[in-house]
């Protein structure tokens, strides 16, 4: 199974550590590091006592006994508050040689405390990836958080997929010795192992591989990673996994089907331009009953942006071989429905290109005519993600029959300024697809926000030449990343389609919770919670 190669190993066990019988000493038998839920206290307690601060969520209550500790002390003590995001590690001291063994000698020798907030999803995928620091370089993890009914399989879910997200490592090239890797195995003790809690665990794993691919992807070199080798790797990521092709297109094809938008923005590179199509068929022989639908993703590819002539600063160039996050998101997204076996058809589209300086580079005052023939002045080639787009939806939607077309880019430094480094700019001409890429958003932890396609903005793309310019030509109207949605609206006809401007979250310069330093995967998780919405 391709899905999740390199991840921690998640297993589900049942048990409560505390609980005397059977199979629970077993479970604890060997275990070094015990994980045990608490968060903020409620006040609820009138007792003439100081309210606790702190209180259990689940069975750490039990465990404490079975130590001879209070526990909820000695996290105070530490000064634990409870929320999300706050892990300390007790480590149990072992008793004098030749003494009597303390009370907790055979028990688990680290204790980790780890705070879970309000218990709410948001708050467990926090807790999750404080887990996974607090416990990086162990080899097995005991985690006691249920009670009764508890965890719920979505409250499972977000806990594991937070610890997964926060397991990644970026790759490294070199000498110098690697840091530590994160913990080998989580067991998660739970009151029953049901098919339900197995398949909350299936879904973060897929999550959680599907970020780390389009993370991987993102973290490459561009001295690497050029439209070829972007091909190349979606073909490695599709072998061995069922239902899913891959079809990279050259630049002669590009020629022959009208691509003016991507042969333009690539013209300045040594490597030429791709168009990559991964495609998963969950019924590729096409006899299993009523057409599946099918979405398409677009991806922006740009696997290097240096702004071409339109040159950038020095110090916005640096985060730029990330260009292609996109294209990296709609390919996870792919590989994520095909390991989940989704019963919908899923094809990205991934323009690939290098937007360099050279010889051959396309200039600005330009008039380059896309796929299905409408011209574009182009006035700045640093807005080169729009040029390939527009090639890649308007051939998507006019050869590829799609029911709804999605499409994900680091489209404009606007969107990053106007929503900050956590949220996307979600356009759509299509209320359905509002409400389920917004649910799905909130599912995932990856948050977006509806923006508006404001008619009266879209003079500003006037051209005296051609069709359309490539950005705004009246510098009043500003709204940078609402008038490259508006530009991009021109190529999709009509079909259902939504953009999300992902400059913002693509990249984050630092870890925080389960987003890590540098490229986030942002887009992956969320497109293919989109997708298992889809199959419902
Ligand atoms: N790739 C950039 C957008 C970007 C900026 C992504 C910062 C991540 C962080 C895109 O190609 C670009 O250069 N956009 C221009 C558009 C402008 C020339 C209209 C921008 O946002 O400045
Ligand atoms: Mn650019
Ligand atoms: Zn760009």
């Amino acid at each position: 199974m391709p899905s999740g190669a390199g991840l921690p190993e998640i297993r589900l066990a049942e048990g409560f550590p505390g609980d005397d019988t059977g199979p629970v000493v077993d479970l604890l038998d060997g275990v070094r590091t015990l994980v045990l839920a608490v968060r903020p206290a409620g006040d609820a307690d009138a007792s003439d006592q100081a309210p606790a601060p702190l209180e259990w969520h689940g069975p750490g209550a039990a465990a404490a006994a079975r130590y001879g500790l209070d526990l909820l002390q000695a996290a105070h003590r530490s000064r634990l508050r409870g929320g999300a995001g706050e892990a300390i590690v007790l480590t149990l001291p072992p008793g004098l040689a030749g003494t009597t063994d303390p009370t907790w000698a055979g028990l688990p020798e680290r204790v980790v405390l780890l705070g879970v907030g309000t218990g709410d999803e948001k708050d467990l995928r926090r807790a999750g990836a404080a887990l996974s620091r607090a416990v990086e370089g162990e080899e097995q993890v005991v985690l006691a958080l249920s009670s009764a009914d508890e965890p719920s399989s979505e409250a499972l879910r977000a806990l594991i997929e937070g610890f997964l997200l926060a397991a990644y490592r970026p790759p490294r090239r070199g000498i110098t010795p690697a840091p530590p890797g994160p913990a080998e195995e989580l067991v998660v003790l739970v009151p029953a192992v049901t098919a339900e809690r197995r398949h909350a665990v299936d879904g973060a794993r897929r999550s959680a591989s599907a970020a780390w691919t389009a993370r991987r992807l993102a973290a490459v070199p561009s001295n690497v990673k050029n439209p070829a080798w972007f091909a190349a790797e979606a073909e490695r990521l599709a072998t061995g996994r069922g239902g899913v092709s891959v079809v990279a297109h050259d630049e002669s094809w590009l020629a022959e089907q009208g691509f003016g938008g991507v042969l333009a923005v690539g013209s300045g590179s040594a490597q030429p331009p791709r168009l990559v199509v991964a495609r998963y068929d969950p019924d590729p022989a096409g006899d299993g009953g009523p057409t599946p639908r099918h979405v398409v993703l677009v991806g922006k590819g740009v696997t290097f942006d240096t702004g071409g002539l339109s040159i950038k600063p020095a110090l916005a160039m640096v985060p730029m071989k990330t260009d292609m996050s996109g294209a990296a998101a709609a390919l996870a997204a792919v590989l994520g429905a095909a390991d989940a076996r989704l019963p919908v058809r899923v094809s990205a589209v991934l323009p690939l290109a290098e937007n360099a300086v050279g010889a051959s580079a396309y200039r600005p005052g330009d008039v380059v005519a896309t796929h299905g023939g409408t011209t574009v002045e182009v006035l700045n080639t640093d807005a080169e993600g729009r040029l390939l787009l527009a090639d890649a939806l308007s051939w998507s939607c006019a050869t590829l029959q799609p029911d709804a077309v999605v499409d994900v880019a680091t489209l404009t430094g606007a969107a990053a300024l106007g929503l900050g480094r956590r949220h996307a700019a979600l356009y759509t001409t299509d209320e359905d697809l509002a409400r389920a890429l917004s649910a799905a958003a909130a599912a995932s932890g990856e948050q977006v926000w509806r923006m508006p396609l404001v008619a009266d903005y879209e003079a500003a793309l006037r051209s005296n030449v051609a069709d359309v310019a490539n950005v705004a030509t009246d510098e009043h109207v500003k709204g940078g990343s609402i008038t490259a949605a508006l530009f991009l609206r021109r190529f999709v006809g009509g079909v259902a389609w939504a953009h999300l401007d992902i400059a913002g979250p693509a990249r984050s310069a630092k870890a925080e919770h389960e987003v890590p330093e540098g490229p986030t995967g942002f887009g992956a998780r969320l497109l293919l919670r989109w997708l298992e919405g889809l199959a419902a």
